[in-house]
């Protein structure tokens, strides 16, 4: 059965692209059948991820101008290019026994279907009640489709921020819906307020939804991580070096050694604990991870997808805990 995961926040720039791109290539060299949409259909920015130029957007399947496989882009084929060029091994993804160490073929599919950034197109989407009922009927079709024709494992949706008829949309199409809020940023109120008046309608009906608290301070890595750090524990969450959670088995593995002293990482991992039991508390909704900002992700000057090109950083360690995690929803 399809899981439809959204990606949404109350404010802008928490993340939601960077994450929800992420998280569908990670899930697709785990071996499963990902479609990634962008749905942020009033500020779409998928595309830099993905350094392509379509040709048609989902915008043209919603208004009758394309059929859903000339907007719904196979990328599996980049995939396979960048995790051979990185002779990437792939115990780090593989799903269950299937997959020996070392075998660059991926079982899984990543298709991706973009938003068009045109203002007219905006505006289009945003025309009368008539032919907005029209384009959300279009919009439930293409999710059927992505789980008939597709067969996918999971669909992920980028929405846009706050509450807007789009994303509410999206919402409602989604199974599982991930909220990011960005540390330095966060807007307890506004989160609360999208959790009550909007999740609480969906959560009646089933939806599950959790919160993902994004950049979180005080693991900042430098570019060349590879070189400077002694273990991959590094920039990984106090917590998780603490309990040594799902950390891989070819780095890692002294946890002593790793660069932040016991009473550094008891002060953190306390400091974590307790932002997480009040963000749960003000805001009624679990955290399911806590994802530490990284320079080099920040201050890269172009978009790119970090488990694909760096699979040994911490990032891509974190990531994999949240894909494990949220599969056992
Ligand atoms: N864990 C992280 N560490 C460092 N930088 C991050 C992290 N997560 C996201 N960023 C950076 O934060 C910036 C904003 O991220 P992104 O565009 O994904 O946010 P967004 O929520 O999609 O924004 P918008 O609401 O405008 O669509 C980007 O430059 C991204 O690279
Ligand atoms: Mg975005």
């Amino acid at each position: 059965m399809t899981k439809c995961i959204a990606f949404h926040s109350y404010k802008g720039g928490t993340g939601k692209t960077t994450l929800a791109a992420n998280f569908a290539a990670l899930l697709a060299l785990k071996g499963n059948r990902v479609v990634l949409l962008d749905f942020d259909v009033y500020a779409p920015s998928l595309q830099s991820y993905f350094n392509t130029d379509p040709k048609k957007w989902i915008n043209d399947f919603l208004f009758d101008n394309a059929q859903v496989e000339d907007v719904i882009v196979d990328f599996t084929p980049t995939l396979t290019h960048v995790n051979k060029r990185n002779s990437i091994d792939n115990s780090v993804f593989s799903k269950g026994k299937e997959k020996a160490a070392g075998q660059n073929i991926l079982n899984g599919k990543l298709w991706v279907g973009f938003s068009n950034s045109k203002k007219e197109e905006i505006y289009k989407l945003e025309g009368g009640s008539s032919s907005k009922i029209q384009v959300l009927r279009k919009f439930i079709f293409l999710r059927e489709l992505l789980s008939s024709d597709y067969q996918a494992d999971y669909v992920i949706i980028d929405t846009s921020p706050g509450i807007r008829y789009w994303s509410i949309n999206a919402l409602a199409v989604a199974d599982i819906v991930l909220l990011t809020l960005k540390m330095g940023d966060l807007d307890i109120a506004g989160t609360r307020k999208v959790s009550e008046e909007i999740y609480g309608t969906f959560t009646k009906f089933g939806t599950k939804s959790f919160l993902l608290w994004n950049r979180v301070a005080g693991y900042c890595v430098p570019h060349n991580f590879q070189n400077l750090t002694p273990t991959a524990t590094s920039g990984m969450l106090a917590s998780d070096i603490q309990s040594g959670a799902n950390i891989q088995s070819d780095f890692g593995q002294d946890h002593s050694s790793n660069s932040m002293s016991s009473s550094m990482m008891e002060a953190q991992q306390a400091t974590e604990r307790d932002m997480k039991s009040f963000l749960s508390n003000e805001t009624g909704m679990e955290v399911i991870s806590a994802i530490p900002c990284y320079c080099d992700i920040q201050f890269s000057r172009k978009e790119y997808l970090t488990v694909l090109e760096h699979p040994e950083h911490p990032f891509t360690n974190q990531f994999n805990m949240l894909v494990d995690a949220v599969a056992k929803i």
